[in-house]
């Protein structure tokens, strides 16, 4: 089976929308989907292809909605079921995709499945989810860790048993070896699939199965002092199971019992781990994010071997895909600095693979600093004071000058950055020079040029802090010359072809400059040649 060569999920550009985050359209300092739809226009004019949504389900929030309490309803935050078809209409009418996040690892605890569940130990949902018996001592049933800080076990009162929380004890993990949980989320996917959804992005798919006899996971003879105390112990036995795929091969079922959708998988795992998530004759997901570029070392070697070994990894058939930021990480301008994240743009949107933009990086959207009293993230509340918060990068969208940089007429629930009167999409769509007016001519020239989506990907070797790839197809041979370091680098023309023109500087100035002999870029410059 190989993957659809013109499907859109393939060619086209996904743009991650944190809805708390975009744009509040009722006054309450919280986005909306109402305020979605208004800003449509501008997610089409930058030109992506898909949208991918944040949870928007009911939820008690304890974090911030990957905490369900009804699958197949709308937080009434968000809105309204009825905004929710309104938003599904307008996004089709642009000619846009919508994807939703599937959230089936855990539930809230305030799910009704997890109220019966645990009501007693005979309930018909008892088995929905993790229940065990505690140690003879009286303890957690084995050393499994919380990703959110503390033991993954919770005593409940109500029969004395344990139950297993991957992440908040207000997170409770479902029982995917429960037949009639696969088919309860199947029904759920199917739900949002009659109503057009394009797909869905699935939280911790690699989590979903756990070692059938819960063993004591080993500890982590690698673990950094200062890292989240969570990474002390491996997680041989939480995540990453064999069964899994099984389970992933059903969802994928799913998914293709409708035309043209698409399977997308959230895995934390070292590449030769992750590539086995597209699944025994890709019959998996169709994209197991990648997300190789969040925590690499910025430097031209260490991005060329990631590349060089993804790519001898995927397997035959596979689509590769690229992430710069999300959510749960530090933003790109603050892991690479502001002059480097012109370049991180010309890689994300000129490597083989589908590209995922996450909202405010295209405006250069930096990690807001938050002071202790304004702190939200529950990550951040449980493990504080080593930088794992994840709110720096889920601060509001800077549209414009006006107040609240034009995200609400309120005050936002989290904090905007101090420099959005100037760093906002108002003044930067007006400069030319602009690191949005960058994103859009990149995103426009991977338009026109098939080669820089479908074309194959070749190394040019390079040396220091230069970067230097080809993309090539049968219309084109175009060579991306990235410079990771502040220091200007010359390039000969033997490794970039003779009398080739510049299409694209990251500094938006040298377009249709010819070079013949030596090619010179700036400190923390990128061109596209061709
Ligand atoms: C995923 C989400 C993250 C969430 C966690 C638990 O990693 O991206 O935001 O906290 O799952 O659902």
């Amino acid at each position: 089976m190989d993957q659809s060569s013109g499907a859109w999920w393939r060619n086209g550009i996904f743009y991650q929308v944190y809805p708390r985050s975009f744009q509040d359209s009722n006054g309450d300092g919280v986005g909306d989907i109402q305020g979605i739809i208004r800003r449509l226009p501008y997610l089409e004019s930058l030109g992506v292809d898909a949208v991918w949504l944040s949870p928007i389900f009911p939820s008690p929030m304890a974090d911030f909605g990957y905490d369900i309490s009804d699958y197949t309803g709308i937080d009434p935050l968000f809105g309204s079921m009825e905004d929710f078809d309104a938003l599904i209409e307008a996004v089709h009418g642009r000619g846009l995709k919508l994807i939703l996040d599937l959230v089936p690892n855990h539930t809230s605890d305030q799910h009704p499945w997890f109220a019966e569940s645990r009501a007693s130990r005979d309930n018909g949902k008892r088995d929905w989810y993790l229940w065990r018996d505690a140690k003879e001592d009286g303890g957690a049933p084995n050393n499994w860790l919380s990703e959110f800080g503390g033991s993954a076990w919770q005593r409940d009162d109500a029969t004395g048993q344990y139950y297993y929380h991957a992440f908040l004890k207000e997170q409770p993990d479902l029982n995917w070896r429960n037949p009639d949980v696969r088919k309860a989320i199947y029904d759920v996917m199917r739900f949002w699939l009659r109503k057009g959804v394009d797909g869905f992005r699935v939280d911790v798919i690699w989590h979903l199965i756990k070692d059938a006899e819960f063993r004591d996971n080993p500890p982590n003879p690698h673990y950094v002092e200062g890292r989240p105390p969570h990474e002390k112990i491996l997680t041989q036995y939480s995540t990453d199971q064999d069964e899994v795929h099984e389970v992933i091969a059903e969802m994928r079922a799913v998914i293709d019992e409708f035309p043209d959708r698409v399977l997308i998988g959230e895995v934390y795992l070292p590449l030769q781990r992750l590539v086995a998530y597209y699944g025994n004759d890709l019959g998996g997901a169709h994209l197991p994010f990648n997300f190789a570029l969040l925590s690499t070392l910025w430097s031209a070697r260490s991005i060329e071997k990631i590349i060089h070994d993804y790519e001898a990894v995927l397997p035959a058939g596979a689509w590769p895909n690229w992430v710069l930021g999300n959510h749960d990480r530090p933003r790109v301008a603050g892991r690479v600095g502001r002059e480097q994240a012109p370049v991180a743009a010309m890689l994300l949107l000129t490597l083989r693979g589908t590209p995922t933009l996450y909202y405010g990086d295209e405006i250069g959207m930096h990690q807001v600093p938050i002071a202790p009293e304004q702190v939200q993230d529950p990550f951040e509340k449980n493990v504080p004071g080593i930088g794992v918060g994840r709110d720096g990068c889920r601060t509001p969208m800077q549209w414009d000058a006006s107040d609240n940089a034009g995200f609400s007429t309120a005050r936002p629930w989290l904090p905007l950055a101090s420099d959005s009167a100037q760093e906002n999409v108002v003044n930067l769509e007006a400069d030319s020079k602009s690191i949005l007016s960058l994103y859009k001519a990149l995103i426009a020239l991977r338009k026109k040029m098939p080669a820089l989506v479908t074309g194959a990907y070749e190394p040019v070797s390079a040396q220091g802090d230069l970067l230097l790839y080809r993309r090539r197809d049968d219309e084109a041979s175009l060579t991306i010359a990235l410079n990771l370091a502040a220091e200007p680098v010359s390039v000969t023309s033997s490794s970039i072809g003779f009398r080739k023109e510049i299409l694209l500087s990251t500094y938006l100035d040298r377009t249709g400059e010819s070079i013949e002999g030596v090619l010179d870029l700036r400190g923390n410059e990128g061109v596209i040649i061709g």
